[in-house]
């Protein structure tokens, strides 16, 4: 054992590492200078020093026994605190701790930075909605649970391993709002309440959940531009109560000829209505049923960020805001131009022949997007939680207008505004036509957004029915293929098409007043099964709206067990999309348009291998020669084609072939890259680079 005095001793040998080894003389010179350092603890302990101490030799010799004896000693487990301190200031143990100290700080260091870096140079992940492919249920004709004819929520829940199985992560369900249904459901009465039809606010909570804990998405249409005239604050604004007198847009006029202007409704003939009860006209830019909420009050502005906030709440995951550019109205009143000034002021005009410049895109909408923007802005904040905002406006030629819905770079609005230049594709299926209708996107994009393409909607007659069932296949590759989120209306995944309504069962009030706008074709039930209903509805034969007949081919379980048919291609190029890089956010690069074929790259710097999609929207088949595109090698793999042949076959890009209706996804590695070229025409949003050898994607 040792005690205080053995400490100095071992101290003494300890600090003069030589004294066994060197005469007693020049250790006790070493001694003593250390003895000068260490004399206070020495007097101290003078005087309690043992016999081990007393012991050593005078001369040295004694004392060179005792520190051999301690410099033999090895640090041993459990030793003192003041012993294994000695011990730690010699330098054969202080040199290499100190050493392991500072590279393990420099290891710390170095991957602080590493990881500094690293953030600092990945590009953002793509947000969920820009992830995935956008499918939109009209749920009038999803599915139908409790046998009433008419689609529900329920149904919905029953069927969303649909959404799984097509790799689609974002569902905008159209409106399920109470409603008297003269609209289907855009006419709403009450904001906070689910239409009886549809379900209960339970049935819609369940379904919210089961959404999320599968991680899908749930996006609600928001109506802001009308109500119901069953709606309260109607019926309150036609009694003139004095807090909603003015929530309705109110003008005098002649009860027997109530046309205060010469302003028309989207479904026909005037957009003022007089009403008895009030005395006065009021505005609807749609059916008489809806009237327009008048957003110049304040309170409506506040009732309707409530609503957002009531939905946000509850946790829907973003809002499709519909018919935007009709929020505000010009307070003059006066009468729009004529398109053509030399027809008669008096005659009756249809809304294509009005300049729409005092019903449409008034000063001040964008202020009320960007206020609404700022509301779910707050409630995006949640970690994980991004509530997305997309906007209904068709502007036609005027594509500026559009671009507008997304934005300034400082004040956000829409993630995009919907794109329906694509809905124009049959009017002359080309791939010159196709290429302008994509660069018309493209090129007037502001810089770094995120594009969208839609082929179909509720309001528009299905594109696999006017462009013809052949080119199905193509259009679902062309917007899986282009960068940005493509928006899938139900159906068009196994190419549903529209049906014949005779007249006498049209149901949609547009449809009623002019056959040719109709808009229930495109409106059919789901084709699940081959069975009964198309197994859109189990339990009656009255289904609201009729079946297309071609739903024994055409159905959801009939093309799972067909590896060629629409849906298998569907979810094959989804799968695609989500797992190749320069399909999710490479270059896009125009190379080729003839009266066929429409052909584009998509490439990514450092990542070695990229896409070419060429497809035909043509009537014939055709030989595409790429020869003149340097930055392709002579020969591409076949990843796919919509047509029956195999992928994997590879084909010179000198000569490759493709039928009337036929895409290819072809890959190919190259060091070279075509948006490089100075005359190159491409796009890139969310741009990132790949890294090889240490597997990273990074901002470039
Ligand atoms: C936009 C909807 O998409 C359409 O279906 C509806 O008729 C109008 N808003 C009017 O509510
Ligand atoms: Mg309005």
């Amino acid at each position: 054992m040792t005690n205080g005095n053995d400490f100095v001793e071992l101290e003494e040998c300890i600090s003069n590492p030589g004294f066994t080894e060197h005469g007693a003389e020049e250790s006790r010179d070493s001694t003593e200078k250390n003895r000068g350092t260490t004399e206070e603890n020495r007097e101290s302990t003078e005087e309690t020093r043992d016999s081990t101490a007393t012991s050593v030799d005078p001369t040295g010799g004694g004392q060179q026994d005792a520190c051999t004896e301690y410099t033999q000693i090895k640090p041993y487990a459990g030793m003192p605190k003041e012993v294994l301190l000695l011990y730690s200031s010699q330098a054969r143990y202080r040199v290499p701790r100190q050493i392991l100290f500072w590279l393990l700080i420099l290891c710390v260091l170095a991957l602080v930075a590493l990881t500094i870096t690293v953030i600092a140079l990945s590009p953002p992940c793509l947000g969920w909605w820009r992830a995935s492919p956008l499918y939109q249920i009209y749920p009038r004709s999803f599915r139908d649970s409790d046998g009433d004819g008419v689609g529900d929520l329920k149904g919905i829940i029953e069927q969303l391993s649909h959404f799984e199985y097509l790799n689609i992560k974002s569902v905008w369900i159209s409106p399920f709002y109470r409603s008297p249904m003269r609209d289907f459901g855009y006419d709403v009465e009450d904001f906070r309440e689910v239409d009886p039809v549809f379900g209960t606010m339970q049935d819609f909570e369940e379904l919210l959940a089961q959404m999320h804990n599968r991680g899908l998405k749930l996006i609600m249409d928001f109506i802001p531009n009308h109500t119901s005239d069953r709606h309260r604050w109607f019926n309150l604004s036609r009694s003139r109560d004095e807090h909603y007198k003015d929530y309705y847009l109110w003008t005098d006029c002649n009860a027997t000829a109530p046309r205060p202007n010469n302003w028309v409704s989207v479904f026909g003939n005037s957009s003022w209505t007089y009403d008895e009860v009030r005395g006065q006209c009021y505005l609807h830019q749609f059916l008489k049923e809806q009237p327009d909420l008048n957003f110049r009050n304040p309170h409506v502005r506040r009732e309707m960020i409530d609503i957002l906030r009531f939905w946000l709440e509850k946790g829907v995951d973003g809002f499709r805001m519909a018919a935007v550019k009709r929020l505000l109205e010009a307070s003059h009143l006066r009468s729009e131009p004529l398109t053509d000034p030399s027809k008669p002021p008096e005659a009756f005009p249809s809304q294509w022949e009005l300049h729409h410049d005092y019903t449409t895109s008034q000063l001040g909408l964008h202020q009320l997007l960007q206020e609404w923007r700022a509301e779910m802005d707050v409630y995006s904040r949640e970690p994980g939680r991004y509530r997305f905002m997309v906007t209904e406006s068709y502007d036609h030629e005027e594509v500026d207008k559009t671009m507008m819905y997304y934005g300034s770079p400082l004040v956000k609005e829409s993630d995009f505004p919907f794109n329906f230049y694509l809905l124009d594709l049959p009017r002359n299926p080309s791939g010159l036509w196709v290429q302008h209708l994509v660069l018309l996107w493209m090129s007037n994009m502001p810089a770094g957004r995120w594009p969208n393409w839609v082929v179909g909607n509720h309001d528009n007659g299905r594109i696999a029915s006017s462009a013809g069932r052949g080119y199905t296949r193509v259009i679902n590759m062309l917007i899986l293929t282009l960068p940005g989120t493509p928006t899938t209306y139900y159906g068009e995944e196994i190419g549903m098409e529209n049906i014949n309504i005779p007249h006498s069962q049209i149901q949609d009030p547009a449809g009623k007043y002019n056959p040719s706008a109709g808009r229930d074709p495109q409106r059919s039930p789901m084709q699940w099964t081959g069975d009964m209903n198309a197994g859109f509805s189990n339990v009656t034969n009255a289904t609201w709206l009729p079946v297309h007949p071609d739903y024994s081919s055409v159905n959801v379980e009939t093309q799972k067990a067909d590896s060629g048919s629409v849906l298998a291609q569907y979810r094959l190029l989804s799968r695609l999309r989500q797992s190749e890089l320069p399909l999710q956010r490479g270059w896009f690069c125009p190379v080729h348009a003839d009266t066929n074929v429409f052909s584009f790259l998509r490439e990514l710097d450092g990542l070695d291998h990229a896409f070419l999609v060429l497809l035909n929207f043509g009537k014939e088949a055709t030989v595409t020669d790429l020869s003149a595109v340097a930055e392709l090698p002579d020969w591409l793999t076949v990843v796919m084609t919509t047509a029956s042949g195999a992928g994997g076959r590879r084909l010179p890009k000198a000569s490759l072939p493709s039928e009337a209706g036929e895409g290819l996804v072809l890959q190919y590695s190259s060091g070279r890259r075509y948006h490089a070229r100075p005359d190159a025409r491409c796009f890139v949003s969310e741009k990132a680079c790949y890294l090889r050898v240490v597997n990273l994607l990074y901002k470039c």
